[in-house]
């Protein structure tokens, strides 16, 4: 192996853990050519946080995250951008070397992953599997790994030898979880990890996995289109739009100093996990199709409080606050539409463009 391979493959823990820095995505399809998926996106993520993605259905979340370690499919490309997983660029990497970083510094839990569970392997041969493939190590000491692991999870031991349709659904997405752990990555990625589940399931799984991120010391993307999701796990944050970063930074400062309109929109739309009684208002309106996206702001036909200006150009992402960012036009007005975007008139009228 030469030196410059070497360097080209071999993390530096001196340089950040990841950074995905101005990406756009782009799908080519037959009937409608390319479509950009994403556009322009960056973010970091760093030691020991759980970073959360969020947004509604089809805003690229899934996309990005296959992005960052080349599971896009065929069709699918990063046109622009670097995405550096400490100091290596990951989009210079060919399919092969990707997969030699997959499970052993970054894991992808990938959306309905529990559903892809091999139904005629017992989940322990999943798992072992997954680890032989990457360690030299007997059989029984794999097995001891997956024992530890399902402890890790909190699952019995004992059951590591069922197959996946003897699991409820919740101990199937822990089995997936164990899986993603068994090579100690240093980043976890999970794609909707809660999502098919009911919400007492949801939140013993969400509990467990911000336990495992702190007793570990790991780091995670949490993707989600639940803000209460979010909300409860991350440590910091990026909510999407139609392929845009809308809002972006400290968890809290998103939440308890909001300046995007859609964030606005999306908080008063979800139930709190904790079932505080909340009256919800949904953003009325869908997200944008690919092919009619224009230069305007991606959320400009849906948003109460659009101006003239917001039909030139997309706005740029603006610092608000310390690691907070958001991209609007209106942020010199933002106490007022906070006020507004409580109501749920405001979301019911046109904009007075
Ligand atoms: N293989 C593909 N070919 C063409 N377009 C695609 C492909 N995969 C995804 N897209 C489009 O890219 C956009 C982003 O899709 P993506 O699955 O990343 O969204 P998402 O935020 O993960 O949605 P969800 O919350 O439903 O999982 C959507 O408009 C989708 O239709
Ligand atoms: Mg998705």
């Amino acid at each position: 192996m030469s030196m410059q391979h070497t360097a080209r493959l071999e993390p530096q823990e001196n340089e950040p853990l990841l950074e995905v820095d101005g990406i756009s995505i782009e799908y080519t399809t037959r009937s409608e050519g390319s479509l950009r998926a994403i556009d322009d996106l960056s973010f970091r993520v760093s030691e020991d946080e759980i970073f959360g993605l969020v947004g509604e259905s089809g805003c690229g979340k899934s996309t990005v995250a296959k992005s960052l370690l080349g599971l896009l499919p065929n069709n699918g490309e990063v046109v622009e951008g670097d995405i550096r997983y400490r100091g290596v660029d990951l989009t210079g990497l060919s399919r092969e070397e990707l997969n030699e970083f997959r499970w052993e510094h970054i894991s992808l839990i990938s959306q309905g992953a529990m559903n892809a569970l091999n139904p005629v392997h017992r989940i322990s041969s999943q798992i072992i599997e997954s680890i032989q493939a990457h360690r030299d190590v007997s059989t029984d000491e794999a097995r001891e790994r997956v024992a530890e692991l399902f402890e890790l999870v909190g699952l019995d031991p004992e059951r590591m030898d069922d197959y996946p349709h003897q699991f409820s659904g919740g101990m199937k997405q822990r089995a997936y979880i164990a899986m993603a752990l068994s090579l100690d990555p240093d980043l976890i990625i999970a794609d909707e990890p809660t999502t098919a589940l009911d919400v007492i399931v949801q939140d013993q799984i969400l509990k467990r996995i911000k336990e495992l991120q702190e007793d570990l010391g790991i780091s995670m993307i949490l993707i989600s289109h639940d803000i209460s999701v979010v909300a409860e796990t991350c440590d910091r944050l990026g909510v999407m739009y139609a392929g845009k970063m809308m809002e972006y930074g400290d968890l809290k400062s998103i939440f308890g100093d909001t300046y995007n309109p859609y964030m606005l929109g999306l908080q008063n739309a979800f139930p709190t996990l904790s079932g505080e009684k909340q009256d919800l208002i949904s953003i009325p309106g869908s997200t944008p199709d690919l092919k009619e996206i224009s230069e305007e702001c991606r959320f400009v036909n849906r948003c109460p409080f659009a101006e003239k200006e917001c039909r030139t150009t997309h706005p740029p992402l603006e610092k608000v606050n310390n690691d907070h960012y958001s991209a609007c036009y209106r942020h010199d007005d933002v106490e007022e539409l906070r006020e507004l975007a409580n109501k749920r008139e405001a979301w019911h009228q046109e904009g007075k463009l």
